[in-house]
């Protein structure tokens, strides 16, 4: 939904980075030209993909489009703009020197972008596909708080890190909402205990619900071995795979489901003007 509006941002920095790569570029290459070298013929860069390899994300007939229509359009005429530049520079025309000097500017942007473009994206399973998580989705809506969007920001538990508010500032980290492993303002003994012993610990709270996560998974591994007696991987695998009732900070763990997922409680998280709160804790029924 607003992956265009990220989309248009980058690419607006990217057009911005360009033109001025590009024009130190074309001011170089207009000296190798006067010093007599010969031109440098572009050329349109194969895809690294097939036209069809980004679908159902680009449509094959975008790719085509751009590629074999705008970009070889771009390549054709950013020659075209160097060939005429080297004549006007002979003829000593400073009036056509700066008309084919913009055009270069113009079809060479057009050039470079596109073969950034391609490289960017990839199919999925060869780099590409999936949904931005942890750090990742953080950034990129960092990204769209630095450059002020206006519009709320929803997400999973991948953004319960510093990164969301710390990018931006606290200025302008606000409004966004997450969904995340419950255990702030929850007021179970477990939680208590680890919330006391980690700033005992460590001298600061946990930043987020991961460290209690992290807590978790190693408390359980301990509980399955002192019930299975034993360190050994199958006796553990089997001792996890009966654990119930296991009282985590982040929730009791009982395996109940097929999926192997427990009935856990999920913690909405807002950030406004930079700060966490909590607000609302829900706990599923017990299955
Ligand atoms: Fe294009």
């Amino acid at each position: 939904m607003r992956k265009s509006q990220y989309v248009s941002m980058a690419l607006i920095g990217a057009i911005a980075l360009v033109a001025g790569m590009l024009s130190v570029a074309t001011a170089a290459h207009a000296q190798d030209n006067q010093a007599g070298g010969a031109l440098t013929q572009h050329k349109l860069p194969e895809l690294p993909y097939a036209y069809d390899a980004l679908e159902p994300y680009i449509d094959a007939k975008t790719m085509e489009l751009h590629h074999s229509k705008h970009h070889a359009a771009y390549v054709s005429g950013l020659n075209k703009a160097e060939a005429e530049l080297a004549k006007a520079r002979a003829a000593n025309d400073y009036a056509l020197v700066q008309h084919w000097s913009r055009q270069a500017a113009f079809h060479g942007g057009g050039h470079y972008l596109h073969s950034m473009f391609w490289t960017i994206m990839a199919p999925p399973g060869k780099g590409g596909g999936g949904k931005p998580t942890g750090a990742l989705a953080a950034a990129i809506a960092a990204t769209a708080l630095v450059a002020q969007a206006t519009l709320p920001i929803v997400s999973g538990d991948g953004f319960d890190t510093e990164l969301v508010t710390t990018v931006p500032g606290p200025e302008l980290a606000n409004d966004v909402y997450f969904s995340t492993h419950t255990y702030r303002e929850d007021t179970r003994p477990e939680v208590l205990e680890f919330i006391e012993a980690y700033q005992a610990e460590y001298c600061r709270p946990p930043e987020n619900a991961f460290a209690a996560l992290g807590f978790d998974a190693v408390g359980m591994i301990v509980d399955a071995m002192e019930r299975a007696g034993s360190a050994e991987g199958e006796a553990l695998r089997d001792a996890l795979a009966v654990t119930k009732g296991y009282k985590a900070v982040t929730g009791e763990i009982t395996y109940s489901r097929p999926t192997g997922v427990p009935v856990k409680g999920v913690s909405i998280i807002s950030v406004k003007n930079g700060q966490y709160k909590v607000e609302e804790v829900w706990m599923p029924e017990v299955e």
